[in-house]
């Protein structure tokens, strides 16, 4: 069994699980799914803004708490105070929650990696992708299936399981997804794609879309669930954060872009639609590759990437979740996984089934699966987030100029973390109750 409270190897190490936990689905699947429904450039341009400026400070702010505590959650927010732990719990609720839904997309996407091979048999793609989420057996099995991956990987460790994955799954998915951005650009009329990414039309800027940029930022980056402090507390050297938190931001924003002119171009070059909503990824790609040569390499290629992706972010997921089984009731990490593999499991089934024969379960209008999604992304993340924001700027009062040397840089982390980003969340969790 692991030492109860492991440490990164090295600072590349934490850098690279930090980055593999940022980059997932949010950035192949939703960031390129958003950016279509909110007009392209525009929002491009607004959310770019956005993840460099107000998102460095709950960023740097949970890491730095987890650096600091050297505690799971529940533990961190106990250390600042013991009124607080009941809000840390919060945490890795959402992580479960979280983990329910996303591990489902998790499981279609094993399956289109099993079917990439096959897939020019499919003759209508929308039809194929509604009937397979509806099935009752397959899609539970494969979400079970991605998560015993998921499990599997952090019962091993911090360094034998997460930090190994992360070091060969990360530098494989920047290796396929640069070969496929060659692929899309070298597609007829692919640089209407690029138009459609880089040429701003303002007159779609408007409010909501700002709110849905940030958003987007937010979940991007993994703010919220505790995984970011949990990473944070396996810090073990005394540097500062601020290079690192800006190395991760950059990355992600540099994986989202690639997704992007990844996707763009091929959906210009068949005249399909840019703003298609979550079917992009399942519907519309999966109809472009059975039209170019090599169609069946090019898509198994494209599912692995996002498996990848899926991975390093889900066993992020588990690992909030997990430190706090371990270290609040002793057990070992196995004994931790174990239990959460049933929990988590519990509340993924019904979600799978959802798109099927649960289809007629409401909860709060909503299907299973879509209300957890929007549990998770529109009400606890950003919650989490306010919370800890409120709890270092003004009980803890943690100073920016303590942690931050450039002044101008500290000085905006003091403002933001008081003001600016809990005024943000606020509206952000306005927006999604409407
Ligand atoms: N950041 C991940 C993604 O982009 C999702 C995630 C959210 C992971 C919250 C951990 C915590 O897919």
């Amino acid at each position: 069994m692991e030492d109860k409270r492991p440490f990164w190897t090295s600072k590349y190490s934490f850098i690279i699980t930090t980055i593999g936990s940022a980059v997932g689905l949010g950035n192949i699947w939703r960031f390129p799914y958003i950016m279509g429904q909110y007009g392209g450039a525009i929002f491009l341009a607004v959310y770019i803004l956005l993840i460099s400026t107000i998102c460095f400070v709950p960023l740097m702010n949970e890491l730095y708490i987890g650096k600091l505590t050297k505690k799971e959650c529940v533990g961190a927010y106990e250390a600042i105070s013991p009124k607080f732990k009941y809000l840390g719990a919060l945490n890795p609720i959402t992580g479960v929650l979280i983990a329910a839904f996303y591990f489902i997309v998790g499981g279609w996407i094993i399956n289109y990696i099993c079917k990439s091979f096959t897939c020019n048999q499919i003759t209508d793609y929308g039809k194929y992708f509604t009937e397979y989420i509806q099935n009752p057996i397959y899609p539970c099995i494969l979400t079970i299936l991605f998560l015993f991956i998921c499990i599997f990987f952090t019962a091993r460790g911090v360094k034998k399981g997460i930090e190994a994955a992360n070091k060969v799954l990360m530098p494989l998915l920047a290796v396929i997804l640069i070969f496929l951005v060659i692929v899309s650009l070298n597609l007829p009329n692919a640089n209407q794609g690029l138009e459609y990414m880089f040429k701003p039309d303002f007159s779609k800027l408007n409010s909501k879309m700002i709110l849905a940029a940030l958003g987007q930022a937010f979940f991007t980056l993994s703010i919220g669930m505790g995984a970011l402090l949990t990473y944070g507390s396996y810090i073990k050297e005394d540097k500062s954060l601020v290079k690192s938190v800006y190395t991760i931001i950059l990355s992600d924003t540099i994986f989202a872009l690639l997704a992007g002119i990844m996707i763009f171009p091929a959906v210009f070059s068949f005249s399909m639609e840019p703003n298609s909503g979550a079917g992009l990824v399942f519907v519309t790609l999966p109809k472009i590759f059975s039209q170019v040569p090599f169609g069946n390499f090019i898509s198994f290629a494209f599912f692995i990437l996002l498996f990848c992706a899926a991975l390093t972010s889900g066993i992020s997921i588990v690992e909030g979740p997990c430190a706090t089984l371990t270290e609040r009731f002793n057990i070992s990490r196995t004994k931790a996984c174990v239990i959460l593999f049933c929990l988590i499991s519990v509340f993924a089934i019904p979600a799978t089934l959802s798109f099927g024969v649960l289809e007629n379960f409401k909860i709060f209008n909503k299907s299973i699966f879509d209300f957890l999604d929007f549990l998770t992304s529109n009400i606890m993340l950003p919650l989490n987030t306010l919370f800890l924001c409120l709890i270092s700027g003004w009980y803890l009062k943690l100073n920016g100029h303590d942690v931050i040397k450039n002044r101008v840089l500290a000085l905006f982390f003091n403002i933001g973390l008081k003001y600016i980003v809990p005024v943000a969340l606020i509206c952000l969790m306005f927006m999604g109750l409407n």
